[in-house]
Order: structure tokens, then C-alpha cells, then sequence
């Protein structure tokens, strides 16, 4: 080999390795950026994903959406000022408060609110109708907190929420005909249900019947009607059950009466749709069962009732004086009652005998009074939104079977 030819292979090899480092580092770039992208994905995933626990929200601000100025919505804001998670529409947030009960003692109080409007990142909607307070004296009253958040929960003030929760939303069958069924405030989450179906399924047929007493109670009709002149799939009846003079010739008025099986056949005369009601005790109890007659499969109807036990006798099963009393202990509590079968639940049951349970819906969704089973087994009145792990029950929708023993 000639020096000039050696010289040759050595400056081949320098260029060769020159070329591998930049090589090397323009793949290490690339793989460092990557790695960034992927970091930044996972710290904006970290940023909208639902919380543990309680979050400080800010009020916004709050509208009447009623002529009878009985339904407010509050617009609520993180004060972390971090996005907020997407949700479905359909579900519900858990509002935890303090407040004083009948004896001026402070307590705490979960409530759960369905979302009313289809999701922002910004802030969240919640429509809350004041529930008049019951006329026997109770010591955390059924109207206690819609009553607060009409009273005193203002622009500025600060509410501590959990995440969204709940099973109750649209399937993801485009093809089927969705009928809406609200009665009174249970518009909140069909009304929520319609915005988000006609925004991501917008050839999907949806028909909401929307049944209130008087059109004074009729809320977003301002966005209904929005909604119904500008997607022609979008089918809107609204039943007035005791109607002002002049309100039945009114064009937010297509029928009168209740909400029906009988209006629904004649309105939706081919079949095969999927149902979604949520209205007050009385018309989940007539409308449920019926309906599932009519539609054949148990799944083609979902609901989400509002209060206690709503569906208790619409599932034919109530609360029965036992002859013979059962044990209840609650071990943490370190007490031993007699379950007499004249309670509806166990959440009812703990609380009357003075034993505090954390509780949001009182109507087996939000899972906020799931308690573990120390021995025995619980049956439900209703069925609970979602299953429920072995050992472990929902004590505001179940009743013991026999004498049983709970962690709390
Ligand atoms: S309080 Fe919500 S599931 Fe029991």
C-alpha cells in the first residue's frame, strides 16, 4: 500500500465517524424532542384528568333560567385555573358543603347536581331548582342546600366539587332514535344529553319530551328552540300538565297531560329506539316499567331518577315490617340496632340512629356511601348505577337480607 493510498483510507475513516457523530446527534435531537412531546402530552393529559377528592370552584356567575325563577345555573370555575376534564353529558357533580342544621350545629352535606350543559374546559354549568323545604322538622332538610346555593352562593363564591361521575349517557349507536324523557329539573342532563348527541352525532334522530306543570317552569327554551330550528333531526314535545289560560294555543305547548306511554306510541309510531328518562318519584314509577314493557329489552331504557329511593316502587319492591327483627352493627360506630324492615334504606337507617355516613345522590349513582360488609348480604330497592365490588354495598339504595355487619 502506497502512502497516498494509506492517507486515502485514514481521511475515508475520519469522514466516516465525522459523519456517525452528526448522525448520532441529529438522532438524539430528534429522540430528546420526542421525549419532550410525549412529556408535554403527559403533563396536559395530568392537567385535564379528573381529580381525588375535593376542588375549590369559583362562581362565575348565576342565571335564572325560569320565568318562576325556581331554577338557577351556576358557572363554575377552578380556582387552580387548570383546564377541566372533559365529562359525559349525563353526569353529575358532587357538591360538599358545610352547613348548620336544625340545632345550629355545623355538618357537613354532599349533594350531587347533574352537569346542564355539554363540556367546556373553562368552566362548568350546574342548574339547581329551590326544593321548599318539608313542612315536619328534619334535621338536614331535603331543601337545605338548593335553598343555600339560591340564598347565598354568588358570583365570588367558593364551592369545593368532586370530579364528574356517573353511567347515565348517551350510548354510542348513532343509528338508533335516542328519545329524551324530563320531567321538571330532570332536564338538566337530557338537556345536556341533546347538546352533546347533536354536536357529535348529528345525524342521529333525537326526541326530547319535556314535561313541566306550566310553561313558567320551563327552562333553556330560549337554546331549545335554537337547538330545534337549526337541526331538523331534532324533535322537541313539550307537555304542560296545568296550564295557564291561553298557554295550550302557545307554540311551547304540544300537548297537555303527562308523559306517557300512550303519547309515546302515538308520537313514535315505528319503535326501536333507546330511552333516557329523568323526572320526580311519581313519573319514574309509572313511566320506567311501563316502558320497558313497551321497548322489550331492559337496556333500551335508562334512567336517573332525582331524591331517595325514587325508583322503589317502580321496581315493585318496598320496604316491609319484618316479623322478626334483624342485627345491624355497625362495627366502627360500635353499635348494634334491630333492623325492623320499616326503613327503605340503610343510609336512613345509620343516620336516624345518629351514625354519620358520608352521602352524595341518596340514589345508588355517585357511590359517596359505598361501605365495606364486615358479614351478610344486602339487597337493592334500585338498581345502582354501576357495579359494585364484592364485599362492599351502597348503603342509600340497600336493605339488609339478613342480620349483617358494615365497616362503618
Ligand atoms: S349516596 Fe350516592 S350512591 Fe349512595
Amino acid at each position: 500500500m502506497t502512502a497516498l493510498a494509506l492517507l486515502g483510507y485514514i481521511s475515508a475513516a475520519l469522514l466516516a465517524q465525522v459523519v456517525l457523530a452528526i448522525a448520532v446527534a441529529i438522532h438524539r435531537k430528534g429522540s430528546t424532542s420526542g421525549q419532550g412531546t410525549a412529556a408535554n402530552r403527559r403533563r396536559d393529559a395530568a392537567s385535564t384528568a379528573a381529580w381525588a377528592g375535593l376542588r375549590a370552584f369559583r362562581v362565575l356567575r348565576r342565571d335564572y333560567e325560569d320565568d318562576a325563577l325556581s331554577q338557577c345555573s351556576f358557572y363554575l370555575e377552578p380556582v387552580d385555573g387548570r383546564p377541566l376534564p372533559p365529562y359525559r353529558a349525563g353526569q353529575f357533580l358532587t357538591v360538599q358543603l358545610e352547613l348548620c342544621d336544625a340545632q345550629g350545629i355545623i355538618r357537613p352535606v354532599t349533594r350531587c347536581y347533574s352537569l346542564s350543559d355539554c363540556h367546556d374546559r373553562q368552566a362548568y354549568r350546574v342548574t339547581i331548582k329551590r326544593i321548599p323545604p318539608p313542612a315536619d322538622r328534619h334535621d338536614l332538610p331535603p331543601g337545605l342546600v338548593s335553598g343555600h346555593f339560591h340564598d347565598h352562593v354568588v358570583p365570588g363564591s367558593i364551592v369545593q366539587l368532586r370530579a364528574p361521575a356517573g353511567s347515565f349517557v348517551l350510548d354510542g349507536e348513532p343509528g338508533v332514535p335516542a328519545v329524551l324523557i324530563a320531567g321538571g329539573v330532570g332536564i338538566t342532563p337530557l338537556f345536556a344529553m341533546a347538546r352533546e348527541a347533536l354536536a357529535k352525532q348529528p345525524d342521529r334522530e333525537i326526541h326530547l319530551f319535556y314535561g313541566v306543570r306550566d310553561s313558567r317552569e320551563l327552562v333553556f327554551e330560549a337554546a331549545i328552540d335554537a337547538m330545534r330550528a337549526q337541526h331538523p333531526n331534532f324533535h322537541v314535545t313539550i307537555v304542560l300538565s296545568n296550564p295557564a289560560p291561553g298557554e295550550v294555543e302557545a307554540p311551547n305547548c304540544q300537548t297537555t297531560g303527562f308523559i306517557d306511554v300512550a303519547l309515546l306510541k302515538r308520537t313514535l309510531p315505528n319503535g326501536g329506539h333507546h330511552f333516557y328518562v329523568c323526572g320526580p318519584p311519581p313519573m319514574m314509577a309509572s313511566l320506567v316499567p311501563a316502558l320497558r314493557a313497551w321497548a322489550g329489552a331492559h337496556d333500551a331504557v335508562r334512567y336517573e331518577a332525582f331524591g331517595p329511593a325514587s325508583l322503589a316502587s317502580a321496581e315493585a319492591v318496598s320496604a316491609m315490617p319484618l316479623d322478626q327483627p334483624l342485627t345491624v352493627r355497625f362495627s366502627r360506630s360500635g353499635r348494634t340496632l334491630s333492623w325492623t324492615g320499616e326503613e327503605t334504606n340503610l343510609l336512613d337507617f345509620a343516620e336516624r340512629h345518629g351514625i354519620d355516613i358520608e352521602s352524595g345522590c341518596r340514589s345508588g349513582s355517585c357511590g359517596t356511601c359505598e361501605t365495606t360488609i364486615s358479614a351478610g348480604e344486602v339487597r337493592y330497592l334500585q338498581r345502582p348505577s354501576f357495579d359494585i365490588a364484592a364485599g362492599r354495598c351502597l348503603l342509600c339504595v340497600g336493605t339488609p337480607i339478613g342480620d349483617l355487619e358494615l365497616d362503618a
